[in-house]
């Protein structure tokens, strides 16, 4: 580590989260109770994503191989991603500036917070943990078409405005976190929020919350809050819709859906502002 990197106090995450930090070769010496933590977790989800996870997800699950008993090491991870689509992790201590999780993710890193969520909060937490980034999100970055749309959403993100920016924040949120895909074999999910989240890959494949057509200006005009089971989720015709997406005019779509304005949100207000989560 550099004189510069955070020490281990400075980093408690805005829920009192603390990352642990790699040693110099950029291994991470988890505690006994966070591998417990990791097993409960990955055990329970494996068993709820057969028949509602898309195959480009379990195809990436096979090809990352993580372990079940531990958390995996970022370089593990790194060393798949990278032969797959030249993407990479990047470690960071908790959620980070919007400027720098852009900036990663146009250069193809994908930033993990390397803290763990307590047992007290296996069902939920606030803040996205390892689980969420690598159990959630990383096996669809070996999929070329979500590679390349998340590395665009970066570069696009990089390059906007901060109203821009907060449009910007509901395609993926839309895509990314909560996203639908119609398949051959049926309806399945590909968003890391939902395959993180047991409780959410219930809901988001019941009859209870809407499913529309996957459209980018309508989901650039989609409110949502982060600490609620989502009322909505777009559907995808095919995942190679987010390539093509990735090819368009995105900017153009988030300007018109300026002009449109937001929908009206199918939730009541958060108890407290819930700021919006990249
Ligand atoms: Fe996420």
């Amino acid at each position: 580590m550099t004189s510069s990197s955070p020490t281990l106090s400075d980093v408690a995450s805005k829920t009192g989260y603390r990352a642990r930090l790699p040693d110099d070769s950029g291994f991470i010496d988890w505690p006994e109770q966070d591998n417990v933590t990791w097993h409960t977790l990955m055990q329970r989800q494996l068993g709820m994503l057969e028949g509602r996870v898309c195959q480009e997800y379990l195809d990436g699950l096979e090809r990352l191989a993580l372990p079940e008993d531990r958390i995996p090491q970022l370089a593990d991870i790194d060393r798949v991603l990278h032969a797959a689509t030249g993407w990479q992790t990047a470690q960071v201590p908790a959620l980070i500036p919007f400027d720098t999780f852009f900036e990663l993710l146009a250069n193809r890193r994908f930033p993990v917070a390397t803290f763990i969520r307590t047992p007290e909060e296996l069902d939920y937490l606030k803040e996205p943990d390892i689980f969420h980034e690598i159990f959630g999100h990383c096996p669809m970055l070996t999929n070329p078409a979500f590679a390349e749309f998340t590395a665009t959403y970066g570069r696009l993100g990089l390059a906007a405005g901060p109203k821009e920016r907060v449009y910007l924040a509901r395609l993926y949120w839309m895509t990314v976190e909560f996203g639908l895909v119609d398949t051959p074999a049926g309806r399945r999910i590909y968003g890391g929020g939902i395959i993180s989240s047991p409780k959410e890959t219930l809901h988001a494949l019941s009859d209870v919350p809407e499913h529309l057509p996957f459209d980018p200006i309508e989901a650039l005009r989609t409110p949502y809050r982060i600490d609620i089971l989502q009322p909505l989720y777009y559907v995808l015709d095919e995942l190679s819709t987010l390539h093509e997406l990735s090819q368009q005019d995105i900017m153009g779509m988030v300007h018109r859906a300026m002009e449109l304005g937001l929908h009206a949100p199918r939730f009541k207000p958060a108890p407290k502002a819930a700021k919006a989560k990249a």
